[in-house]
């Protein structure tokens, strides 16, 4: 496949078989920088599979993921951890530290991966906390004291800490109420469109709450894409199993 300087992410005819289960077949499909791509599909679909050799942390059986115009299987275990820095990610389960505040779990990443000393620290976290809509009453609060909408926020700032060009977000509404859903939609474009030339990626089995704010999509069934359109085409979408997903 042609190599294209505004894709963030290549998949060149990607498989990945678990014994004799072909869990990918032949995913071949790139994701634009910039913009916001859903890869939707029903559950068992080998969603969150793909995530996982997007980051690299599952190797393909055969076929190749190029990142930001890194061929990740020449990369080093090493490599791959600097790597994985350019991904934010934001899980269904906002994924915080049950023991650190707010402002700890912001914190944890700019301790860990950077020199910042603890003014600026201070100073970056109360940024970012304020930035998705946390106050600074509740940067003290340990999860448990947060609501859940809260924690989204949280977990959003924390996976901004170390400004990624990708922001990964897998299922990031299921589960919640239609208000909280709005809410992180709503975080999530708002996001999208205060880091310029981020690229966005939501995985996800709710049609109607990632249809709202896609770019793009891409439909995953068994293991292949059966469908990648621009949001208003893919509404239009003839394909019997899109056209089942979008009536569900
Ligand atoms: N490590 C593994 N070994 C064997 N089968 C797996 C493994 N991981 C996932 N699968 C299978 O791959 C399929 C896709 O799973 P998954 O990627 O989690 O789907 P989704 O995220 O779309 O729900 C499922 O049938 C699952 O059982
Ligand atoms: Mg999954």
């Amino acid at each position: 496949m042609m190599e294209n300087m505004d894709d963030a992410i290549q998949i060149n005819d990607l498989t990945k078989t678990f014994g004799t289960a072909t869990i990918l077949n032949g995913l071949d499909f790139n994701i634009p920088k910039g913009k916001i791509t859903s890869i939707l599909g029903f559950s068992g679909a080998g969603k969150s599979t793909l995530l996982k050799h997007i980051l690299g942390l599952l190797q393909p059986t055969s076929g190749q993921i190029v990142v930001l115009g890194k061929d990740l299987a020449t990369l080093s275990p090493v490599q791959l951890r600097e790597f994985r820095r350019s991904f934010g990610m934001l899980f269904q389960y906002a994924a915080l530290f049950d023991s650190k505040t707010a402002f700890g779990n912001v914190a944890f990443p700019l301790r860990e991966f950077t020199n910042l000393d603890e003014t600026q620290i201070e100073k970056r976290v109360s940024d970012l906390l304020l930035s998705v809509g946390i106050k600074e009453e509740a940067f003290h609060r340990l999860p448990s004291e947060l609501s859940g909408g809260m924690r989204k926020r949280v977990g959003l700032a924390r996976a901004l800490a170390l400004s990624p060009q990708i922001m990964l977000y897998d299922e990031p509404t299921t589960g919640l109420d239609p208000i909280t859903t709005k809410m992180v939609n709503d975080l999530i474009v708002e996001t999208h469109n205060k880091n310029r030339g981020m690229t966005s990626i939501i995985i996800s089995h709710d049609i109607k709450a990632t249809l709202e704010i896609s770019d793009f999509i891409a439909f995953l069934d068994r293991g292949s894409i059966v469908e990648y359109l621009p949001v208003s085409e893919f509404k239009k979408s003839t394909n019997p199993i899109v056209q089942e997903f979008l009536n569900l």
